[in-house]
């Protein structure tokens, strides 16, 4: 075939490669191939000097015309495919505001707090303030201060979470550290009593630690709402006024409580507080074990030897206590069955409340 034909040829074959390739990768080869150091065409240009004199002008003439087709096709095509990537890419990229946005998963309140801040509310209403104290206490202000002896049960290790004494600080009369997790949030009223003569009327309400295996009433940690009024001439009758009118005011009108006498450490007399069970109405019910009552607190009259703690006066002040776990109170106000459902972190179950 004549050179002129080869390339004729050759140039057609490129053009259409140069319309078939498809994306601009795919077009860098084809233009390697003919205009590359070893292209197809760069070879016919090279060897030019061998074409004899009488063809050279108008072989070179051919080769020039196809080199020129094919560059313009080349852009032509360069072009087109970087339009249509770039059009891809802002398609790929692009936000598509017709989906539906994705859903933020709000908390509620959780029960424990919304029934703390109650009973806070409760008692603020009847002049108390808020008063706080540590979690990680020291024996003198959850046992020794409270009148507990030494032998104590509560202050065994079985019961007591005890912080390890790593300042080689002296331990305590039970032989355990000096520092614990506070069991009860009664050392805030030692506190408090230290700090500010009476009239004293403050609830703290705070977390507490036992060494309990969780079940259905017991919790490793849970949260109580302790109580503490000294005045003077305060009266067992203002005890009971005052838990019955919490009492009502927490679970409805229609609620009764009654005391039962039972022992504190740390007050004296000490009763314990039950409210008739709001299933049966008193009847007796398989939520109140056929009892007609429910068990909610203890309290009492605090006990001289206290007062001896904190230098207040016994023959001037009196006064009274009183404790309540506040899972217990949201489990009987709500019919919860099990105090683990409360700290489980099931929103299904949280969200009711
Ligand atoms: N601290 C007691 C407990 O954890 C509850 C209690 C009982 C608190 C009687 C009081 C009280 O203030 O007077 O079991």
């Amino acid at each position: 075939m004549p050179i002129t034909e080869e390339l004729l040829a050759l140039r057609e074959k490129t053009l259409a490669a140069i319309t078939q390739a498809r994306d601009s990768s795919a077009l860098e080869q084809v233009r390697i191939g003919v205009l590359g150091k070893s292209g197809t065409l760069t070879g016919y240009l090279r060897s030019m000097g061998q074409v004899s004199a009488e063809l050279r002008a108008q072989v070179g003439k051919a080769t020039n015309e196809a080199r020129m087709a094919v560059e313009a096709a080349l852009e032509a095509r360069r072009a087109e495919l970087a339009a249509a990537e770039l059009a891809a890419a802002i398609d790929a990229s692009a936000v598509d505001i017709t989906l539906p946005g994705r859903a933020q998963q709000i908390g509620t309140r959780h029960l424990i707090s919304r029934i703390t801040d109650e009973i806070a509310e409760i008692f603020l209403g009847i002049g108390y303030t808020v008063a706080q104290g540590p979690e990680v206490e020291t024996d003198y202000y959850n046992f020794e201060a409270l009148n507990a002896p030494p032998d104590h049960p509560s202050r065994g290790l079985a019961d007591t979470f005890y912080v390890r004494d790593l300042t080689g600080a002296t331990a305590s009369v039970t032989g355990e550290s000096d520092v614990l997790l506070r069991t009860q949030t009664s050392g805030v009223q030692i506190h408090v009593m230290e700090a500010q003569k009476p009239p004293i009327y403050i609830i703290a309400p705070g977390k507490v630690y036992r060494r309990d295996v969780a079940d259905p009433s017991h919790l490793p940690q849970f949260t109580q709402v302790e109580g503490l009024a000294v005045d003077k001439g305060i009266t067992f009758g203002d005890l009971k006024g005052t838990l019955d009118y919490f009492c009502r005011q927490m679970f409805g009108q229609d609620r009764k409580t009654r005391l039962r006498a039972h022992y504190f450490p740390f007050t004296e007399p000490s009763a314990e507080v039950d409210v008739s069970c709001g299933i049966c109405h008193g009847e007796g019910c398989r939520f109140c074990k056929g009892t007609g009552w429910l068990e909610i607190m203890g309290c009492g009259m605090v006990d001289p030897n206290v007062y001896g703690y904190v230098g207040i006066d016994p023959e001037e002040y009196s006064g009274f206590a009183f404790g309540m776990g506040v899972e217990r109170i949201a489990c009987l106000k709500y019919n919860v069955p099990d105090l683990r459902m409360l700290v489980e972190g099931d929103m299904r179950f949280l969200r009711q409340f």
